[in-house]
């Protein structure tokens, strides 16, 4: 078994990696993305070779968590190959999990062979049930085939958690349907604090911002509420709604900062490291990768950035303006 060797200057142990293995989206949320993005040259990224080089590595050094991300993690052309190869780091019981966060799109073509993979649970992202609003919010998606995507996943025997951002204006009013929708169907529900990630044109963030606290609030009206103590080992906070029995995750970046107990990084899909997502300081992987044969250099260039990691974001909107803005959109590092 790989010994843990990635502990930052807080003493925070990096077991988990994030990874976007493409900046593109088949979507625009118009909270993540403006419409006419520029996206990275294909020449640019990573192979996928050299993606699972890079994860190979990470796992020696004492990464158990592996989650893949995007953009759309599903609309990199040969995914499956990737995950199919990595899927020897959980049979090797190096890995404890193999997951995704996908906005279901593709998951009908691929939720079986992700099972197959190893894959057990994985995140969708989806703000609305209203076929209406989740054209507006997704400008390009179609709701049927998202539908489509989280059946077939639910049928493949993935265990299914949404990821709802907290839209003033948008999505507020579905609240209470979302939380019984996800009790229906046995799927978590996890909602999420608007963060200030790359400019979004005409979006006010601060008219958008819901703040979980608020949320709460909300749900308690309605719902018994009560918290509890599982950790995915993702920033949530749980509780169970009693009438239903499902789980509510809570991420909080801007009302309860959990950043004392971070545990992640991120890698791009060019090899660029992000030790944290709320600030803009990244180590470049991609050269001591490709340089060398072996993995001296690589793993010597992986734990000088992890000694860069800093204490956690500066996202701040208390005084009603936007502090500790990263100019990076959300796709680049996969959230
Ligand atoms: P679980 O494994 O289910 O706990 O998932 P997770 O919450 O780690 O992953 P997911 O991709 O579902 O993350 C949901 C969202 O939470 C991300 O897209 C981010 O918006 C936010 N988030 C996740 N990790 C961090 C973090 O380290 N810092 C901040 N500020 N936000 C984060
Ligand atoms: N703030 C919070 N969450 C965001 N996401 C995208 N942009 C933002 C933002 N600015 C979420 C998506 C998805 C995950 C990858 O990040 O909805 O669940
Ligand atoms: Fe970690 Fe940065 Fe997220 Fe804080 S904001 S939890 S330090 S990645």
């Amino acid at each position: 078994m790989p010994i843990p060797q990635l502990v930052d200057p807080f003493n925070r142990a990096v077991s988990y990696l994030r990874v976007s293995v493409t900046d593109r989206c088949d979507f625009r949320c118009f909270y993540c993305m403006s419409e006419d993005m520029t996206f990275l040259p294909k020449k640019e990224l990573l192979t996928l070779e050299e993606l699972d080089r890079m994860c190979s590595a990470f796992v020696d050094m004492g990464v158990t968590k592996l989650r893949i991300t995007g953009g759309e993690p599903l609309v990199r052309k040969g995914i499956m190959t990737f995950f199919d190869s990595m899927s020897r780091h959980l049979a090797s019981g190096a890995l404890k999990e193999l997951t995704l966060t996908t906005n279901a799109s593709q998951l009908a073509r691929f939720a079986q062979p992700l099972f197959d993979a190893g894959v057990r649970r994985i995140n969708v992202s989806l703000d609305t049930l209203d076929e209406q609003k989740f054209k507006e919010i997704t400008r390009w998606g179609r709701f049927g085939q998202v539908m489509d995507g989280v059946d077939a996943a639910d049928k493949a025997g993935l265990k299914i958690k949404i990821n709802m951002v907290a839209l003033k204006g948008t999505n507020d009013d579905e609240l209470h349907d979302m939380v019984a929708w996800c009790g229906a169907r046995g799927f978590d529900l996890t909602m999420i604090e608007v963060m200030p990630m790359g400019d979004m044109g005409g979006v006010d963030r601060l008219e958008q911002y819901w703040p979980l606290c608020d949320v709460r609030k909300a749900l308690e009206s309605r719902w018994t509420v009560e918290d509890i103590a599982l950790n995915t080992g993702g920033p949530a906070k749980y509780a169970r709604i009693g009438e239903t029995g499902g789980r509510v995750g809570f991420i909080t970046p801007l009302t309860h900062n959990f950043c004392e107990s971070c545990n992640r990084v991120r890698l791009t899909c060019t090899g660029q490291l992000f030790l944290c997502l709320g600030q803009e300081d990244e180590a470049d992987l991609r050269a001591a990768l490709r340089g060398f044969e072996g993995n001296e250099a690589l793993n010597a260039a992986i734990i000088a950035a992890i000694a860069r990691k800093p204490k956690g974001h500066d996202f701040d909107y208390s005084r009603q303006e936007i502090e500790g803005e990263v100019s990076r959109h959300m796709n680049h590092t996969g959230g």
